[in-house]
């Protein structure tokens, strides 16, 4: 009998097992990278909502705080999506008869929630919760961007594993202090703009983060002028000198800080963040 398959075969076979090999590795890193890209992660899209709601409109232009509508975002894991009611605050008044706000009247007239479609999705499997981070000094928009410019909201990070790590691999980097974490413009301190804070004792019951307190404008500024408001009325008189030295030393020592390294730093101990190994542990967010 005839050999069935000859030496080139042989050769063809070969040459196709590298073939499908070299097949299955691309189709490897494709997935690899699709399971990154925005498609899936959604990253960057802004999906259809009932109502083309602006936070551009109504944060930059109006001026209404994230607290008005995201009234949990302080004190639970979840922000919360506001109900028709905030919208009617203003909307029983202004814009009533525009067709973009129809399904706001419609809610409203029959009592059925809005149905937004969610931007932000984590898996079931992973815990977040707002409240310690935002009582930890990050900022909205050190995780959702600038959304005082978002016409219509989008993800601006991945919200994946890795974005997450990143983060609490090195917190310090982006703590700002609590005051400022609905401030969407705050960027790191520098020389022409610096952060003064000082530490006063720690109230029981509240986040350890409330006995920090930090200020941009040179808290020394009004110093020199209340002493020389006493001057005249004391001149040499004791009375009134002792009791501008009485005062004295109630002021708080205000540490100034010029680099997010320095302030980084003074933060992770004052917040008391935890360690980067600390955080990066699984049991961290798979509970
Ligand atoms: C007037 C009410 C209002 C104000 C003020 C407001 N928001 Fe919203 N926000 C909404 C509504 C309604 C939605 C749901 C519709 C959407 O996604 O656009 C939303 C959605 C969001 C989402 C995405 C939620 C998701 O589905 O994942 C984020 C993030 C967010 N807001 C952040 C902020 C921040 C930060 C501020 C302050 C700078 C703010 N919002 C101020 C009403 C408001
Ligand atoms: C504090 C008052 C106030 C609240 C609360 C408010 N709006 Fe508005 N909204 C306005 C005003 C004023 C305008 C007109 C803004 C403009 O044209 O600049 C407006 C405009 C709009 C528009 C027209 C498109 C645009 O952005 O210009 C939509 C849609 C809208 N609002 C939806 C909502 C929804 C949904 C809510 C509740 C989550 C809401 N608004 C809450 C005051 C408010
Ligand atoms: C450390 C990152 C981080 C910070 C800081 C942060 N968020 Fe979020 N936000 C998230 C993540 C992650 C989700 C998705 C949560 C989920 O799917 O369970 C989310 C979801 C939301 C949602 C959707 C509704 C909800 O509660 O899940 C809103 C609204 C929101 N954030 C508003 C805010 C506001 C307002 C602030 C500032 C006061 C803020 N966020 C600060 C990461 C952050
Ligand atoms: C921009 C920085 C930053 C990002 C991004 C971030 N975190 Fe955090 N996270 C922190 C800091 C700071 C703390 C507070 C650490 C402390 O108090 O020791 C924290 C604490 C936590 C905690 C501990 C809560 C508790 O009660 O023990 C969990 C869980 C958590 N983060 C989950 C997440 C998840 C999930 C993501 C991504 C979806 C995320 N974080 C993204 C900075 C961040
Ligand atoms: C700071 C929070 C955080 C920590 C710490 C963390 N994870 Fe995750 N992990 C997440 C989030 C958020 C997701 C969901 C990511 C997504 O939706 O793509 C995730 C997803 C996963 C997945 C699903 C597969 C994937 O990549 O989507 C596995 C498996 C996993 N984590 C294992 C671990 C292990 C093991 C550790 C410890 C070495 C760990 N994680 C530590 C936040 C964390």
């Amino acid at each position: 009998m005839a050999q069935i398959f000859d030496r080139s075969s042989n050769a063809l076979a070969r040459a196709s097992l590298v073939l499908t090999g070299l097949i299955v590795i691309a189709l490897g890193v494709t997935l690899n990278q699709l399971q990154r890209s925005p498609w899936v992660t959604r990253q960057g899209q802004r999906p259809d909502q009932p109502v083309p709601f602006s936070h551009k409109h109504h944060v930059q232009g109006l001026g209404l705080q994230c607290q008005y509508c995201h009234v949990t975002v302080e004190k639970s894991s979840y922000a919360g999506i506001p109900p028709t009611k905030t919208c009617m605050n203003c909307h029983a008044q202004i814009w009533t008869n525009a067709q973009l706000l129809q399904p706001v009247r419609q809610s409203w007239a029959t009592g059925q929630s809005i149905t937004w479609t969610k931007v932000h999705d984590l898996p079931d499997f992973a815990y977040f919760s707002h409240e310690i981070h935002v009582n930890k000094g990050l900022g909205c928009a050190s995780c959702h961007g600038r959304v005082d410019q978002m016409p219509l909201m989008y993800a601006q990070n991945t919200l994946q594993m890795e974005w997450c790590l990143n983060c609490h691999r090195n917190p310090a980097k982006n703590l700002r202090p609590t005051s400022e974490i609905y401030n969407m413009a705050w960027s790191k301190p520098t020389e022409d703009r610096p952060v003064w804070c000082s530490v006063g004792a720690e109230k029981s019951g509240v986040p350890t983060a409330q006995s920090v307190n930090c200020v941009t404008k040179d808290p020394a500024g009004e110093g020199p002028q209340m002493a020389s408001l006493q001057m005249p009325v004391g001149g040499a008189n004791g009375l009134v000198s002792d009791v501008a030295a009485a005062k004295l030393p109630v002021l708080p020592a205000y540490q100034k800080f010029t680099s997010q390294d320095d302030l980084g730093k003074f933060l992770v101990k004052h917040y008391k963040i935890r360690t980067p190994r600390e955080l990066s542990s699984c049991e961290v967010c798979h509970r």
